[in-house]
């Protein structure tokens, strides 16, 4: 009996505390708005006007010394983010989990893992990040759970279990043979033997990542209300990871065998039947809705192979994703303007682009485009590039700073399990995925004690306390073409119009707003390189530009548009004088 009133007591403290929390939460929160807001006249919304920032919780700050980052550094650093104008940041997930993918395996959606802090720590970084105008975008793992999540845990126990439903489960076709010849993306078959119950559960990801069942109502009604919930918390959006991924065929037809073998010694294989299967715009219709019902955004991780297939995730009446990432873009992996401009032009015409140069799986952009010589000049050039074009930005954390890969030199020091299995082929992605480099001291002044993964030497000279010192820094260049960006009405709502689109070694444009107009020009090759525009086609009768920002060292403050002399790897942005 004292048992019971005790616990009564403490159910009534924590309830108490619970509401408490909610009403101060909907005081200081932004409130769950009911229809999407224009924030111009064109009809522009606030994820058009925002620059968007992905943060690798494990990597960014660490506030309690423990070699893992956590929420609480994250806060301390939003003054940093909005100084380097941030609006908003997209947090990889940092829910409870047994981290055998670094979070993105979720045993409870509706938390924060200890190791980054509580839901309280959570209700002070959303507080303090909307007091500076910054938004927070949340991760939603939604083709899979963990295996240690309560779900998971129940569909496992029997075949009746009524959440057996709610993963995929099937025969084998005999003893030892999976069901069909679909290979995890991260390796071997992609079902796993339950002996539990005698059958295999389908996991396109790691066997501890079982795929959720998504043509199950009851798995799509739970899964729209973990998006409500954030939405309640003052989340203002989602990046969904993995979503081309959301359904299977439920014949099972085997994929077709491709030639060759993967890095992992698999045959290769055309993904046809368990990967962007039609029924997965109707679930994106549908979270759409919700979404609109708070003027949240989505961001798609898509991996899509063409523009014409990238359209399709904006949705036929843009009723799907507000932003789909134009990965496409990342695969143009050197600095071919051709390329770009293809690239560029499809996207336009697809949509609101997305534009992401690297995130916390694909290597760094610092070394994907830099040749090992002119490095820190060419993160410029693709800053100039990026962040001036009509669209969505999406920064990953250091890029600003030019931060490098840090693979790994042994397998035995890969802790991201695909690096261990693809060794040497493939290294996995810990070298994306290092202490973000703040200062000098020791560890980069992430942490005082060994982080999780080794700080690169560049910390030395790229780490934000030396750049902020250094006018010419690839930081304070991020922070000046920023800065234009957000007051510049061309830069933010412009057209983009191709010019000299014979040219192999500058990129140009111009972005066109009423009767305004801003020239960029990209000198993507290492030799000076003489520029000619004549804008008359386009209606401009003008033939000088003030320059508004260049990482020329011959900086003149006007140029004449017949003739620009471009340095090597150089960027020249100035405003057509009209
Ligand atoms: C996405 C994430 C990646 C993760 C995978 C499985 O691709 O970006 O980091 O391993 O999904 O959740």
């Amino acid at each position: 009996m004292r048992n019971r009133i005790r616990r009564h007591k403490t159910f009534l403290k924590s309830s108490l505390l619970y509401f408490l929390t909610i009403l101060l939460g909907t005081m200081v929160l932004p409130k769950a708005k009911a229809q999407v807001k224009p924030v111009d006249a064109e009809g522009h919304e606030w994820w058009q006007h925002a620059v968007f920032y992905e943060i690798y919780p494990r990597s960014f700050a660490d506030s309690n010394n423990d070699g893992v980052g956590d929420l609480n550094g994250i806060a301390s650093k939003l003054d940093y983010l909005k100084k380097l104008g941030v609006d908003a940041i997209w947090i990889t997930p940092c829910y409870p989990s047994p981290q055998v993918d670094f979070g993105y395996d979720v045993s409870d959606y509706e938390n924060i893992d200890p190791m980054y802090g509580t839901l309280a720590d959570f209700e002070r970084l959303a507080s303090e990040a909307h007091k500076r105008n910054i938004r927070i975008i949340m991760d939603f793992v939604m083709n899979h759970t963990s295996d240690q999540h309560p779900w998971f845990k129940e569909s496992r126990s029997s075949r009746d279990n009524p959440k057996r439903d709610w993963y995929i489960w099937r025969d084998g076709k005999g003893p030892g043979q999976p069901p069909n010849n679909w290979e995890s993306t991260f390796g071997g078959s992609a079902w796993q033997f339950d002996p539990t119950t005698g059958q295999y559960y389908y996991h396109y990801f790691y066997k501890q990542q079982p795929d959720l069942n998504w043509r199950n109502p009851d798995v799509e009604k739970a899964m729209f209300d973990v998006t409500r919930w954030w939405y309640q918390r003052g989340v203002a959006g989602f990046r969904l990871d993995a979503v081309d991924t959301l359904f299977e065929d439920p014949d099972l037809h085997n994929n077709p065998i491709l030639p060759g073998k993967n890095q992992y010694g698999d045959p290769n294989m055309a993904n046809v039947y368990n990967t962007k299967l039609p029924e997965l715009h109707g679930v994106l219709q549908r979270l759409r809705k919700v979404a609109d019902e708070y003027d949240a955004v989505l961001i798609g991780e898509t991996w899509t192979k063409n523009i014409a297939e990238l359209k399709q995730y904006y949705g036929e009446d843009n009723n799907e994703l507000q932003m789909p990432m134009d990965f496409l873009f990342t695969k143009v992996d050197k600095l071919s303007p051709d390329e770009f401009r293809k690239q560029i032009a499809g996207v336009n015409a697809a949509g609101w682009p997305v534009y992401v140069l690297s995130n916390h799986d694909i290597v760094r952009a610092y070394v994907r485009y830099g040749d090992g010589v002119h490095n820190d000049a060419i993160a410029k050039v693709m800053a100039g590039l990026y962040l001036t074009l009509r669209g969505t930005p999406i920064m990953y954390y250091g890029e600003e700073i030019g931060m490098t890969n840090n693979d790994p030199k042994r397998r035995q020091d890969v802790k991201d399990p695909i690096g261990k299995l693809g060794w040497p082929k493939d290294k996995g992605r810990d070298g994306e995925r290092t202490p973000m480099q703040w200062n000098t001291s020791e560890n980069a002044g992430f942490s005082e004690t060994k982080p999780w993964l080794p700080v690169p030497a560049s910390y030395k000279t790229h780490n934000v306390e030396t750049e902020l010192k250094n006018p010419d820094s690839i930081l304070n260049f991020y922070k000046r073409v920023l800065a234009l960006r957000h007051d510049d009405a061309a830069l933010r709502d412009g057209d983009y119009v191709a010019l000299n689109k014979n040219d192999h070694n500058v990129l140009s444009y111009l972005r066109r707003y009423k009767d305004e107009a801003v020239l960029v020009a990209l000198n993507m090759s290492s030799s000076a390189q003489q520029v000619s525009f004549d804008l008359r086609a386009q209606g401009i009768k003008a033939d000088m530009a003030s320059t508004l920002l260049t990482t020329m060292k011959t900086n003149q403050e006007k140029a004449a548009l017949r003739s620009i002399t471009l340095e090597p790897f150089s960027v020249y942005i100035g405003k057509i004088e009209e």
